[in-house]
Parts: structure tokens; C-alpha cells; sequence
């Protein structure tokens, strides 16, 4: 019986991580985690756990990795259960969250098969998100310096994540300033070259 897919999605704001997550795991037949939809619903819900994070987002800092670790790995293992696999979107974002990632993964066998990167210049994705702050009225778009402030985060602390992977041999780089079906047709494509066609 081949794996299901078991993938992360790691880029900036705006690259277009959630955009992408759901023809992929339509493709594949996992399931999407995204750490930031998680966060905004608790938020949405007036949970504890919802009042602990809101002020990171609203901020657009990164929660403190322990806090996210206790929620990520209760929801990657109900999406295994359920699916067999899982696409982590904006999950590790930090260091020390990949290195924890990575021990839990090869200790109970469930390490990503790929890490996939979008990369996209600055200024486009500020026009993105400045959209987007239109249409959606996501808090962190609200205004320019909070999407500023969420991309200059992502290059201190999450770019060397990147290397981290790139050191691991899973790291895929697309490009992704270009129209959305191509993107997905090239993330498909890199992603079955590494789990096979019947995964
Ligand atoms: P999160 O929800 O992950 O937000 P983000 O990383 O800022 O990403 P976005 O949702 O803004 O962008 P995206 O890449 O998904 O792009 P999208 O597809 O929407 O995190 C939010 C917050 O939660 C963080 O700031 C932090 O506080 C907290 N958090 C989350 N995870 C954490 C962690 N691990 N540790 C600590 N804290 C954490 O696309 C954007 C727009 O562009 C859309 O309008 C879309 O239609 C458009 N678009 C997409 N692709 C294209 C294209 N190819 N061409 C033209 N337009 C496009």
C-alpha cells in the first residue's frame, strides 16, 4: 500500500501557501492544517487558548512555539487517522519548531516527505495582502506596517528554517509569482515526483 502524502508548506505571507492547500490536498487525499486558520478560529470562538494568541496575530509576531506545538501535534495526528497524511501549512516557522518537528517525526515515523517553498518578490506580495485586507478584512492586513512588520518576521525567523530543510534534502523551491493554476500544476508535479503517482 503506497504513503499518503505527508508535506509542509513554509512561505511568506501572501505567497499563497493557503491558496494552493486546497487543490493539493484535493490531489493527494490528505487533509489541510493550517496553524493560522486554527489560531483565528480559537480566536473567533473567544476560547482561552484564542485570548492567549490573539494579540501575536493581531500584531502579526509569531505564538510562542510551545503553544503551538501542543496544537499541531494533536491535529496531525487526528489528520493521519483520518487520511493517512497531512499538508502542514505555515508550520514550523521557527527553528526550534522544525527541529521539535522533526525529532517527534522520526520518532514515530511520520516525517514529511517535502517541504515546499513559494517564493514571490516583496512587492508582491504587500499588493497581495493589500487585496486581500479588501476582500477578507483578515486583522494582520488592516494596514501596511503590520504586513510589513509579518514579512520582515518570516525572513528572521523562518528563512533559516528553509535552510534547515535544504540541509535535510526535502526542500522544493517554486516559483510562484506567476498565475495560481500554474503554481498548483508545478507544486503537483514536484510533489509526485517524490511520493510516486498512486500516493
Ligand atoms: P497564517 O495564517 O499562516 O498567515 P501568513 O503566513 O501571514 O500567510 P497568509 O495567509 O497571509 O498567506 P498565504 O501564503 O496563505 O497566501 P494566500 O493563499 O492566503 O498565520 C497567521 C498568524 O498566525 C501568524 O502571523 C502568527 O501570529 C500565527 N502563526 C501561525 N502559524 C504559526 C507558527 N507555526 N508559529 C507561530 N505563530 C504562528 O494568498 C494571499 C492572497 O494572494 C489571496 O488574496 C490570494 O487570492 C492571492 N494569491 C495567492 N496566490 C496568487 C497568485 N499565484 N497570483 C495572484 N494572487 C494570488
Amino acid at each position: 500500500m503506497p504513503e499518503r502524502l505527508r508535506a509542509l508548506l513554509i512561505a511568506p505571507p501572501g505567497a499563497g501557501k493557503g491558496t494552493q492547500a486546497t487543490a493539493i490536498c484535493e490531489e493527494f487525499g490528505v487533509e489541510h492544517i493550517s496553524t493560522g486558520d486554527l489560531f483565528r478560529a480559537e480566536v473567533a470562538a473567544g476560547t482561552a487558548l484564542g485570548r492567549q494568541v490573539a494579540g501575536y496575530l493581531d500584531r502579526g509576531d509569531l505564538v510562542p512555539d510551545d503553544v503551538v506545538l501542543e496544537l499541531v501535534r494533536a491535529k496531525v495526528i487526528d489528520a493521519l487517522e483520518r487520511t493517512g497524511g497531512y499538508l502542514l501549512d505555515g508550520y514550523p516557522r521557527t527553528l526550534a519548531q522544525a527541529e521539535e518537528a522533526h525529532a517527534i517525526g522520526v520518532q514515530m515515523g511520520i516525517s514529511a516527505h517535502a517541504v515546499v517553498t513559494y517564493e514571490v518578490p516583496r512587492d508582491v506580495l504587500v499588493a497581495r495582502l493589500q487585496e486581500r485586507a479588501h476582500l477578507e478584512g483578515r486583522a494582520d492586513d488592516d494596514d501596511l506596517k503590520t504586513i510589513l512588520h509579518r514579512i520582515d518576521v518570516f525572513d528572521r525567523e523562518t528563512a533559516p528554517v528553509l535552510d534547515y530543510y535544504t540541509g535535510l534534502g526535502v526542500l522544493i523551491r517554486i516559483d510562484a509569482n506567476r498565475p495560481v493554476a500554474d503554481v498548483t500544476a508545478a507544486t503537483i508535479a514536484a510533489l509526485r515526483a517524490v511520493v510516486g503517482a498512486s500516493a
